[in-house]
């Protein structure tokens, strides 16, 4: 499928058949991974591929329990490494602010590359961060040595038709992308319209269904279970990465 036709038609999947994806499927996806840009070309991310069963329960019990990651075949973990500064001599001592920021962003891209030619292939998968909250656990279990940190996670596997929950709709389009300057989207009754097609889709779908709409949903963003930043932060320090 050509590229505009497969990103359109993105969807999260969360249910898998069981089926394992195949070498060849696996391939491509890393060539997809191996081929994406990445800030000043450090190639700064290493992503570590996981598809042993009982790793892949201990992943899914580290995330909150979400089913989606042990029943996946693959689990991606993308991950900043600058071991590979290291052992060229150019790691310093404390590293510029700016290597997490490159970090971070680079494994999105790489996680969404893999994403895209994994969808392009018919398989399906859904980013996750959830993994955050054990983060030192995670670290542990993929034998990461220090310089080495998991930033983002992708579960991927052959799609179970039965549960394709349909797409998730968007917000009006102008509140996600604006011309030349910025320019205020908020507007109450295109939101309530908005909640409205959200509480629809909540309700309708197969798995995982609720009533709940994006007001609702985005409201969480201050809720307990977020991951705090001095626990992030202790785990990097402890990980070796003293950011400047
Ligand atoms: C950085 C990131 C982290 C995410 N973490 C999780 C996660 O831990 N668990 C999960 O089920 N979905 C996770 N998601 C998936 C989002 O919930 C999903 O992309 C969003 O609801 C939009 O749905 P769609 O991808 O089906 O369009 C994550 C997405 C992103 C980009």
């Amino acid at each position: 499928m050509d590229a505009i036709a497969t990103i359109k038609k993105h969807q999260s999947v969360r249910k898998f058949t069981g089926e394992s994806i195949s070498q060849e499927q696996l391939t491509q996806i890393e060539d997809a991974i191996i081929r994406t840009s990445s800030t000043c070309f450090f190639q700064l991310i290493t992503t570590i591929e996981v598809s042993d069963k009982a790793k892949l329960q201990q992943i899914a019990a580290l995330s909150g329990h979400q089913e989606h990651i042990a029943a996946c075949s693959h689990f991606l973990f993308f991950c900043l490494d600058v071991t590979k500064l290291q052992h060229i001599g150019a790691m310093p001592k404390t590293l510029p602010f700016r290597v997490l920021f490159s970090g971070i962003t680079d494994a999105g891209l790489y996680c969404q590359n893999a994403l895209t030619a994994a969808e392009s292939l018919g398989l399906g998968g859904v980013v996750i961060s959830a993994f955050r909250v054990q983060i030192a656990k995670i670290a542990e279990l993929l034998e990461l040595p220090q310089g080495c940190a998991p930033l983002v996670g992708l579960c991927l596997g052959v799609p179970d038709p039965k549960f394709l929950e349909g797409q998730k709709p968007r917000l009006p389009r102008s509140w996600l992308i604006m011309k030349e300057h910025y320019q205020d989207p908020f507007d109450a009754a295109e939101l309530k319209q908005y909640d409205e097609e959200m509480q629809r889709y909540y309700e309708s779908r197969v798995y995982n269904q609720r009533s709940d709409n994006w007001t609702n949903s985005a409201r969480n963003l201050g809720k307990d279970y977020a991951v705090k930043a001095p626990s992030l932060i202790a785990f990097f320090n402890a990980q070796g990465f003293i950011f400047e």
